[in-house]
């Protein structure tokens, strides 16, 4: 079985997430950068795992737009879905329900709410402005959730 984990991010938290994924995962994976491969083939892999970070309550758009470009075939694979984000609840819930199409979420085997990073020193003024008036966030915050990375896949290698 050969799985793909294909991920769009910003500032690098999903990817963080998309490699600690990798080493839980059995089988052959292969971690793609959307940014780097925007018209990444899925012809070589069985399974798929689709990873996105959340900005202004929406997932990144060339995760969208990789999604409308490969529906069809999305829809013949093993598929799982992940979000980085820093919303927990159902707020993170409501915002998996936003990211991602109903057949994909009907498909999916393992979905997964990883939580998310600021990290100042990543965010350029205006994300930093953001946060701060939004969140009231001026210091890093670290929440990525490594035991859900392991539930999820331990609910995606069954
Ligand atoms: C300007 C800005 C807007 C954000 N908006 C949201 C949001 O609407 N909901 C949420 O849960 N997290 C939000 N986040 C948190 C990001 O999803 C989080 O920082 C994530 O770890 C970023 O991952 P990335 O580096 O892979 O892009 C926002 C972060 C920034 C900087």
């Amino acid at each position: 079985m050969k799985t793909a984990i294909i991920f769009s991010s910003t500032h690098g938290t999903t990817e963080k997430a998309a490699q600690l994924l990798r080493e839980h995962l059995k089988g052959d994976v292969d971690v793609i950068d959307l940014k780097k491969c925007p018209n990444q083939s899925l012809t070589d892999y069985n399974s798929v795992i689709l990873g996105s970070s959340i900005y202004a309550g929406s997932v990144k758009s060339r995760l969208k737009q990789f999604i409308k470009q490969n529906q069809n075939e999305l829809g013949t694979k093993k598929i799982g879905l992940f979000l980085c984000c820093m919303y927990e609840g159902d707020k993170a819930t409501k915002q998996f329900e936003m990211a991602y199409p109903d057949e994909l979420r009907s498909q999916s085997v393992a979905n997964g709410l990883f939580g998310g990073e600021f990290i100042m020193s990543n965010l350029n003024f205006i994300e930093r402005k953001l946060i701060k008036k939004i969140d009231g966030v001026t210091t890093d915050v670290f929440k990525m959730n490594a035991q859900e990375i392991e539930n999820f896949a331990d609910q995606f290698n069954v």
